[in-house]
């Protein structure tokens, strides 16, 4: 299972770098905005950075809706370096964008999707990932994991090659579920991956040992 973080914060990106554990970054416009990021160079350089930081797939995301738009962007993302994967929209245009970059070699991740209908289109048109995603489904009482596993299913089924990247991860159950299912991919939040080390045992276990290794000394 590979873990992604999802965010443009460059400090938190280094912090799961140096963990040894991480596997690549996705961004969408939500997350370059929260970084402060503003203009066409300084969205390029950012993603420049991160792929400087993480020797993984680095998904940047299209801000066009239309196939043209997309094209234009995802080309001229993909040229910024080899690990970048161009994430596009679940929408028509998105659909043939994605084969349009298939053909052409370069990776792609479809975010935005909610149904396995949309799973099964993005795959048919030679998506590297599909980013279903679990935080929103729940916020709206929809069970985010069963479209986890429809989606292995259909994936399973037919040999698909596109690898299932769960977003939109809130807690450290969504990772345990999705890789119980067998998600190929997480992203996730820097809090959530962290909150996976967390036990009371284990706090209260290496208390004990290092109050006892005192005594060996
Ligand atoms: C990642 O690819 C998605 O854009 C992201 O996980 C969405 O997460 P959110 O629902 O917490 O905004």
């Amino acid at each position: 299972m590979k873990f992604f973080i999802d965010t443009a914060n460059l400090d938190q990106i280094k912090e799961a770098q140096e963990l040894g554990i991480l596997d690549g970054v996705t961004t969408n416009p939500s997350l370059m905005a929260k970084e402060g990021i503003k203009g066409t160079e300084a969205i390029l350089q950012h993603y420049k950075n991160i792929c400087e930081i993480v020797d993984g797939d680095i998904s940047a995301e299209v801000l066009s809706v239309d196939f043209e738009g997309m094209v234009r962007e995802g080309e001229e993302l993909a040229a910024l370096h080899e690990n970048i994967v161009v994430k596009i929209p679940m929408v028509k245009d998105g659909i043939k964008a994605l084969k349009y970059f298939s053909d052409k070699g370069i990776k792609t991740n479809c975010t935005l999707i909610f149904s396995p209908g949309q799973a099964l289109l993005a795959a048919k048109a030679g998506a590297t990932y599909v980013s279903p995603f679990l935080g929103r489904l729940d916020d709206i009482s929809v069970d985010s994991l069963k479209l986890i596993e429809d989606i292995r299913l259909i994936f399973d089924n037919y040999m698909f090659e596109t690898e299932i990247l769960a977003a939109s991860i809130r807690n450290p159950m969504h990772i345990i579920n999705c890789a119980k299912i067998g998600a190929d991919v997480i992203t996730s939040p820097l809090a959530s991956i962290l909150a996976l080390l967390a036990h009371p045992l284990t706090d209260n276990g290496l208390a004990t040992f290092v109050a006892d290794a005192k005594k060996l000394a």
